[in-house]
């Protein structure tokens, strides 16, 4: 991305505002009624989650702002949580915003094809997103799955058991408008051992 281009988002992200829909506001209320009083800031990672999830899987500084306000926090705290997490999005992803974890068990079992056939079926690197909005793809320290390596994470599911050929497959299909079966990519059951 060039400096314009940089400079284009900063101005719009800039110009946008937040607010929470009134669904969320009571959500949002019910989470942060939950905390002892006195202690409303613990809220905040629930709270960045919802505004997220509300605004196309990612935070602008409206939202994180927002977030603040609601919570009478300084806003540079909210923006450090924001950007400690990595499951917190600071600039837009695509509709499927995908995950490949590259720590060692998923490497060892063959991670690199997996991000090579998201290079390939979708013609980005690690950290873009394609043209028409519908992936990003991004790599991530281990996701807790290990025993079912390699895996990937698409938005909220964790997908496992994974070979190139069945990684460019969930592509496909995600481009065909079909979800793929969630978990095990094998017929594997949870964690269990696989029959020989
Ligand atoms: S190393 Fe990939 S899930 Fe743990």
């Amino acid at each position: 991305m060039g400096p314009f281009a940089r400079d284009l988002i900063q101005w719009q992200e800039k110009a946008m505002t937040f607010s929470f829909t009134p669904d969320n506001l009571a959500r949002a209320r019910a989470i942060v009624a939950k905390y002892p009083e006195g202690r409303q800031a613990s809220a905040v990672i629930p709270l960045l989650d919802l505004a997220q999830r509300q605004h196309d899987n990612w935070l602008p500084v409206a939202a994180m702002d927002y977030v603040a306000e609601f919570l009478n926090m300084p806003p540079i705290k909210v923006y450090e949580v924001a950007h400690f997490y990595s499951m917190f999005n600071k600039k837009p992803v695509g509709k499927n915003f995908i995950q490949v974890c590259t720590t060692t068990p998923c490497w060892l079992r063959g991670s690199d094809g997996i991000k090579g056939a998201c290079k390939k079926k979708l013609g980005i690197e690690p950290g873009q997103t394609t043209p028409d909005g519908q992936f990003s793809m991004i790599e991530v320290e281990c996701l807790g799955a290990c025993v079912n390596a390699p895996m990937v994470q698409i938005n909220d599911d964790y997908f496992e058991d994974l070979t190139p050929e069945l990684m460019e497959q969930m592509i496909d299909d995600l481009k065909a408008g079909k979800k793929p079966t969630v978990g095990s990519q094998q017929g594997r059951k949870g964690s269990k051992a696989k029959v020989a």
